[in-house]
């Protein structure tokens, strides 16, 4: 086993060394946040993370774990994995600034053999740079890319039996980075050995791909409420054929994430900076965006001027306490901006919406109390707890009985059964 390093504790970095610790290495987790650190040397989660604080808790029982704000406890190790963020710059591309600051900083301070690895999601052609800037500076270090292809919520069993790992380096790096992910190559899991531009590039091109996949068929919801079709049966017709494949088919409110609309815009930036069409990536960013707004305008027509609304989920997707690029707090947003009065719960969420001070969107402590002095209720996160409704409750809470369901959690019999109007996508509307 190795004695690795992991630059950065958000959910990539977190994730990943917790997880190269239940898998026998020697991990020791850098950051610059001394709360992070002190929670997390206490074996507190800073992140919402399924099951996470249990292999956090076991990686420190056993002594396999670390966290410092020092690069100079990361001395002796043989490889560090930059996992710091990449986050979108007001031109849309990545600011790599603090990749670039942590590669410098470990090159200072490990030794020659040691490999410095991004795994933070960098512009394809990154990696080249930084092995540039390495030799410029005289360091030996070798620049080598693994790619993460973590999902929130399910980032732990992702880690364990993921589709594939992309290597990209020299052999020397190549080498290293099978030793570090043997225990997974040796239960089967099929990895990529490539270039480091390569590597880069099939994570971009596959959130890219996926993103594509999702404004597709959120066009075709809308086609499906023009002419009468079920969006759910088609996803289930197009599923069925292995070239197509049945998931990140179901339509919803429109893609979010600190991933997707970062990285498709960074994969679009790029490819217009070197003069290469991508049509079909832009018109699929153009297409999610305004989505959002269609999903105002639903909401908008359907309520007129019944403008106190519970809003249901606030995270991007269920399972994860994360509202970055949230199709929720877009929609929310646009909904504030014409003029209504919002109730937000979120199981899970709610204290990092609250840091975004929307106004006019105040926090409910429950989805009752969201509910109490609303006129309808919007559902924008498909968390379980939303299924789970207490629809008789509800109804004699609210003054519209209208519920409007972005994410198709509730059954529209279930909610007719009990005098709502059902509203969702995709689907034929209540008159
Ligand atoms: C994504 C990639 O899936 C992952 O491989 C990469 O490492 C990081 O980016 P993540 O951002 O956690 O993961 O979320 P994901 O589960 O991919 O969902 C992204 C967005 O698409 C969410 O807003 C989600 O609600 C939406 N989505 C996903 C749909 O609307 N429909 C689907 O069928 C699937």
């Amino acid at each position: 086993m190795k004695k690795i390093a992991c630059i950065g504790t958000g959910y990539v970095g977190l994730v990943s060394g917790v997880m190269f610790a239940s898998i026998g290495h020697n991990v020791i987790c850098i950051d610059t946040d001394p709360t992070k650190i002190k929670q997390l040397s206490a074996g507190e989660c800073t992140i919402y993370e399924k099951d996470l604080e249990k292999y956090l808790s076991d990686a420190i029982l056993n002594d396999r774990i670390e966290f410092s704000m020092s690069y100079e406890d990361i001395k002796d190790i043989s490889a560090v994995f930059i996992c710091v963020g990449t986050p979108p710059g007001p031109d849309g591309k990545a600011n790599l600034s603090y990749v670039i600051d942590s590669v410098l900083e470990a090159a200072n301070i490990i030794s020659d053999q040691a490999i410095i690895v991004i795994k933070s999601t960098v512009t394809p052609g990154t990696c080249k740079k930084l092995q540039a800037m390495l030799e410029e500076k005289g360091c030996k270090h070798k620049i080598a890319s693994n790619p993460e292809f973590l999902r929130e919520g399910s980032a732990v069993a992702d880690f364990q039996s993921p589709d594939r790992i992309v290597f990209g380096g020299d052999e020397f790096s190549l080498n290293v980075l099978h030793e570090i992910y043997k225990p997974l190559i040796d239960e089967g899991v099929k990895t990529v050995e490539t270039d480091v531009t390569t590597s880069e590039l099939i994570k971009h091109a596959s959130n890219s791909f996926l993103a594509v996949k999702l404004s597709y068929i959120n066009e075709m919801a809308n086609l499906c409420e023009k002419i009468g079709a079920d969006v759910e049966t088609l996803s289930l017709g197009m599923g069925l054929d292995k070239r197509i494949g049945s998931q990140f088919l179901k339509s919803g409110p429109g893609f979010g994430g600190s991933c997707f609309p970062k990285d498709t815009l960074a994969l679009s930036n790029l490819s217009r900076d070197l003069g290469v069409n991508a049509s079909v990536l832009d018109a699929a960013i153009d297409s999610n965006l305004k989505r959002y707004e269609l999903m105002k305008d639903k909401i908008s027509s359907i309520c007129a001027d019944n403008k106190n609304l519970a809003i249901l989920g606030a995270a991007f997707k269920a399972g994860t306490d994360d509202v970055r690029e949230s199709p929720a707090v877009n929609i929310i947003e646009l909904l504030v901006s014409d003029g209504f009065k919002l109730k937000i719960y979120d199981p899970v969420a709610l204290e990092n919406f609250m840091k975004l001070n929307i106004k006019h969107a105040s926090p409910a402590t429950s989805l009752v109390d969201a509910c109490i002095g609303a006129d309808a209720i919007v559902i924008l996160t498909e968390w379980e707890e939303f299924a789970k409704i207490d629809l008789a409750k509800i109804a004699e809470i609210v003054s519209l009985k209208v519920i409007i369901d972005l994410r198709k959690v509730i059954k529209a019999e279930e909610a007719k059964k009990h005098g709502f109007k059902y509203y969702t996508i995709g689907q034929t509307n209540d008159a």
